[in-house]
């Protein structure tokens, strides 16, 4: 069978986030601009069984792994239906999620096979919280954290640090891990459609380095073993029970190891996160074509590297505004 999930590259993509929503429950700044965003029309974001249709073509392609995002991924009606459907996929199945509501779903998680969920908490403070997420859900989410790691659920906590706002915090973060088996990941500020970037903002790999050093002796700071895919560089402080890691997409990018195709809430591909040319396929679908061939052009038509700062520089001119705001790709 032809494997039409290769890339020129070489790159076997087999890790595909589907994006269920636009929506969210809450308003990130770095996510996206306070005015909020012009969503989709209802009629053209895709129902579950074409999430599903879609899902199984990937998976009879070569897709071994699915994490739902959103917008909040768990904000939509049918979130518990989707989630039973793609379950039946066999898939790794997995979500990033904001946390708010997942305590209502822990039995569904643990009925669809779900072991793990990346979970976004971007300050220990609940005020700092507010002032990033514009919203006041900080102790629900944090209880919630505490309650998925007690389910045994393996939860990774996503952390986007911006200067004048948490940058403050890591060692904070990384003090969670004494004694919670969980993987704290710093991620570099990243910019796309009106989430204000600017360097001066970002946080860099190294500067996260340097506060670990000058907070940790030497020889406590454990560097662990990686996966060929994975976006972090992971480490440990020796005795803790949990990781914290680093995801440098700018300074450090990683998209040689990239394994990711991208489906929009509207159903349509994105072959990177930083691409701004998308393909449709949910059109196609309704209209009883194929897509298969709409899938293959997309992945041969991926850059080899779009992340970093020399391309985020060269693309700037391009098509700054060609991509969409974080909310509607969904990480
Ligand atoms: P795992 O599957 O657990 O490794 O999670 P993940 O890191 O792939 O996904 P998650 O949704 O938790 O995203 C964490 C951060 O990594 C977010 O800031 C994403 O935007 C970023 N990220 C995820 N995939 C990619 C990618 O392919 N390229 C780049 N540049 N960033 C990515
Ligand atoms: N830069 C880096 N990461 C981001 N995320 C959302 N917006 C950005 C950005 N501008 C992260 C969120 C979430 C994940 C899906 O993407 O923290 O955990
Ligand atoms: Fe893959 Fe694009 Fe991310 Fe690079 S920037 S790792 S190519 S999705």
């Amino acid at each position: 069978k032809k494997d039409i999930l290769t890339d020129t590259f070489g790159r076997k993509h087999n890790y595909l986030r589907i994006s269920l929503t636009e929506r969210c429950n809450l308003r990130c700044t770095y996510c996206m601009p306070a005015e909020g965003i012009q969503l989709s029309p209802k009629e053209h974001i895709m129902t579950y069984e074409e999430i599903y249709t879609i899902a199984k073509k990937f998976v009879d392609l070569g897709v071994t792994k699915i994490r739902l995002t959103g917008g909040e991924p768990l904000i939509r009606k049918d979130a518990s239906l989707i989630l039973e459907k793609l379950a039946s996929l066999p898939v790794q199945l997995t979500l990033t999620t904001n946390g708010v509501i997942v305590d209502k779903f822990v039995d569904q998680f643990k009925k669809c096979g779900i072991k793990t969920l990346n979970v976004s908490l971007d300050s220990l403070d609940a005020q700092k919280n507010k002032d990033i997420t514009r919203r006041s859900y900080f102790d629900k989410v944090y209880q919630n954290i505490l309650l998925l790691v007690q389910e045994g659920f393996k939860v990774k906590v996503n952390c986007v640090l911006m200067k004048g706002f948490n940058a403050d915090e890591i060692i904070n973060f990384i003090n969670l891990t004494k004694d919670k088996p969980i993987q704290v990941r710093f991620i570099e500020f990243m910019p796309f459609d009106g989430n204000r970037w600017n360097m001066d903002k970002m946080v860099s790999l190294q500067e996260i380095l340097a506060e670990v050093d000058s907070n940790f002796e030497k020889n406590d700071i454990l560097k662990l073993e990686d996966a060929p895919n994975d976006t972090t560089k992971s480490y440990k402080i020796k005795g803790y029970q949990g990781t914290f890691a680093i995801i440098s997409s700018v300074t450090n990018p990683f998209c040689d190891g990239c394994n990711r195709i991208r489906l929009t809430a509207n159903g349509h591909i994105k072959n990177c996160l930083f691409s701004s040319k998308e393909s449709d396929l949910l059109t196609p679908l309704r209209q009883g074509k194929s897509i298969s061939s709409i899938i293959e052009k997309a992945i041969q038509a991926k850059f080899k590297v779009r992340s970093g700062m020399d391309t985020i520089d060269k693309f700037k001119q391009i098509d700054e505004h060609n991509n969409r705001s974080m909310i509607t790709i969904g990480g």
